[in-house]
């Protein structure tokens, strides 16, 4: 049982909703684990409230908060300072109270790439990948891949034209990778598929048991590897085509975790101790 007192530390998610979070089990068990005196709460925050919780930060002292749906872009502009790959992504999820200066983070993408390695044994560097979607989580696994080294890559979207923002936005920042956008029904996206190291779904297709609107998995290489961000009590309809046909796969799980790692070592300042948060959302 954790144990408070008057020099308890308080950390917390802001989110609407928040109550499914599972960041408050997770933070918890490492706070307790490592021996800290903080503790980790869940805040419901409406759209409409966040300036003024933001203000709150400050005003009651809290050490740090994570920054979830919908708020990663709105909170922005109340922040003191963004750090430079939160800006490249244009979201942050994870906030810092430094002396009443408020420093916001993304810890997304070093998510998905802890999780990569720890999943799945897949380096990015110099790999073709094909990402799904054109969101907020597209956004923080394009730089991160980029960042990373891919060779190509290629990112397939219901709206063609956001995709090819995106891809637009992006190449300047990294001349190493070789950027492409498409619909999801085209040639070129079946070609990609085909050739692809990586599938990245990055959509929430098949959360509530949806099908992938196109032929995917069953396009790819026996040697590709697929990670999903989406993650469900089961198999989405995705993830049971990749265990079908035996392919190197994960679920969003260990992205969670690996976010949650980087914000932990952004507000104490050391590691959790090591798969911790995994263990607390295993399956
Ligand atoms: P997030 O910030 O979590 O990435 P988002 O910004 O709402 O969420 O983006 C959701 C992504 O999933 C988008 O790329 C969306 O495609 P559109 O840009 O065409 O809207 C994609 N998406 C969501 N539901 C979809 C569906 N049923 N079929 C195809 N794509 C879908």
């Amino acid at each position: 049982m954790m144990q408070f007192d008057g020099n308890t530390k308080v950390l917390g998610i802001f989110g609407d909703p928040v109550a499914h979070s599972l960041s408050p089990k997770m933070q918890n068990a490492a706070i307790e684990a490592a021996g800290i005196n903080a503790v980790y709460v869940p805040f419901h925050i409406r759209p409409e409230q966040l300036q003024d919780a933001v203000e709150a930060i400050r005003a009651i002292g809290l050490l740090g908060v994570s920054v979830t749906v919908p708020h990663k872009e709105a909170v922005m502009p109340f922040l003191d300072e963004i750090d430079s790959g939160a800006q490249l992504i244009g979201a942050v999820n994870t906030v810092v109270n430094r002396d009443g200066r408020l420093i916001g983070y993304n810890t997304d993408g070093l998510g998905l790439l802890k999780s990569l390695d720890q999943e799945l044994g897949f380096n990015p560097h110099g790999k073709k990948t094909v990402l799904f979607g054109a969101g907020g989580a597209a956004r923080a696994a394009i730089v991160a891949l980029a960042q990373s080294g891919v060779s190509h890559l290629v990112v397939g979207n219901r709206t063609a034209e956001k995709a090819e923002r995106l891809v637009r936005g992006f190449s300047g920042h990294f001349p190493g990778t070789s950027f492409s956008a498409t619909s999801l029904e085209s040639d070129l996206l079946q070609s990609a598929l085909a050739e692809t190291d990586l599938l990245v779904n990055t959509t929430t297709i098949g959360l509530h048991g949806e099908a992938f609107p196109v032929r995917a998995i069953k396009s790819l290489s026996e040697s590709a590897s697929f990670y999903d961000m989406v993650y469900t009590s089961g198999l989405t309809p995705l993830q049971s085509d990749a265990q079908g046909r035996g392919l190197n796969f994960t679920d969003g799980r260990g992205m969670l975790a690996g976010q949650g790692e980087e914000a932990f070592r952004l507000w104490f300042g050391v590691q959790p101790p090591d798969k911790i948060m995994h263990s607390q959302i295993a399956k």
